[in-house]
């Protein structure tokens, strides 16, 4: 008789009392998934849409509270016309034609970014999105939309300056606590993990303020190609490393 052999997912291993809370995706290579395939590009950011409905779903249903996905950041503005208003016009028929299913699922949808850049049909159907799943408290989805990490940080030494120049605030009192506040970030926790897909090993501006103890996990697959599996997969490997926020091993065993 051969023998037995157990075969566990990764979900049935992962420890449920030490998810991360927080999980941000760099969702990268639709492009090149599609053109793989001969296909435009357009092709591969629509098959992308399939892996964000699976991926959402299958963080919800693992218990991650926050997911974190660069959808948009603030330098594709520069991608040609054409693909620019094809991501836009997907954004607007993703949200609504998911918006039932987010309700569903207890969803709350979230963005970042500067947002008024944005065209404003995209925008309002974006806030509406966000008004209407307000009420729900499970799975916290936030999509980084014209987002750019160093823009964010700028803009939070703007504000903070501005109340010292009006009084309202003391140099002395810009720490790091008052900082992260004026993030866009500011109701999200930090996300202890970073996934970035297709082979590419980079942060691309993308919460660089947030991510300073995160746990970096990069695979080759694509996007599009990109499932709950592969995300069940880089919460066990996160699972399995060793948090030290600069101390030492003995310390935090
Ligand atoms: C990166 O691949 C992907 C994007 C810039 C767009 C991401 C958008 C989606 C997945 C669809 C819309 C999402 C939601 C949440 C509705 P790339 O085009 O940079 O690929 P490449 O590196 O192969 O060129």
């Amino acid at each position: 008789m051969p023998p037995m052999v157990s075969i566990m997912g990764y979900k049935e291993q992962i420890d449920i009392d030490r998810l991360p809370r927080h999980v941000a995706i760099i969702m990268d290579g639709n492009g090149r998934w599609a053109k793989g395939k001969g296909k435009l590009r357009v092709f591969g950011h629509h098959n992308g849409v399939l892996s964000v409905r699976d991926v959402v779903e299958g963080a919800g249903e693992l218990g991650i509270q926050y997911l974190t996905l660069y959808t948009f950041s603030a330098e594709n503005w520069n991608r040609p016309s054409f693909e620019v208003t094809a991501i836009m016009e997907l954004l607007i028929s993703t949200i609504n034609k998911e918006i039932s299913k987010l309700m569903k699922n207890n969803v709350r949808l979230n963005a970042i970014g500067d947002l008024d850049m944005l065209p404003s049909k995209c925008h309002r159907e974006l806030k509406a999105a966000i008004e209407k799943t307000s009420v729900n408290t499970g799975l916290v989805l936030t999509l980084a939309l014209s987002y750019s990490s160093r823009r964010e940080l700028a803009h939070a030494a703007q504000s903070i300056a501005q109340k010292v120049e009006q009084g309202s605030l003391k140099a002395a009192e810009v720490t790091e606590e008052l900082f992260a506040q004026h993030l866009y970030t500011h109701n999200l926790p930090d996300p202890e993990l970073l996934i970035r897909t297709s082979g590419e090993y980079r942060i691309s501006n993308y919460l660089l303020w947030q991510i300073a103890y995160a746990e970096l996990y990069f695979t080759t697959k694509l996007w599009p190609d990109f499932r709950r599996e592969d995300l069940y997969e880089a919460v066990l490997d996160y699972q399995k490393r060793e948090r030290r926020f600069g101390k030492t091993s003995e310390q935090v065993n």
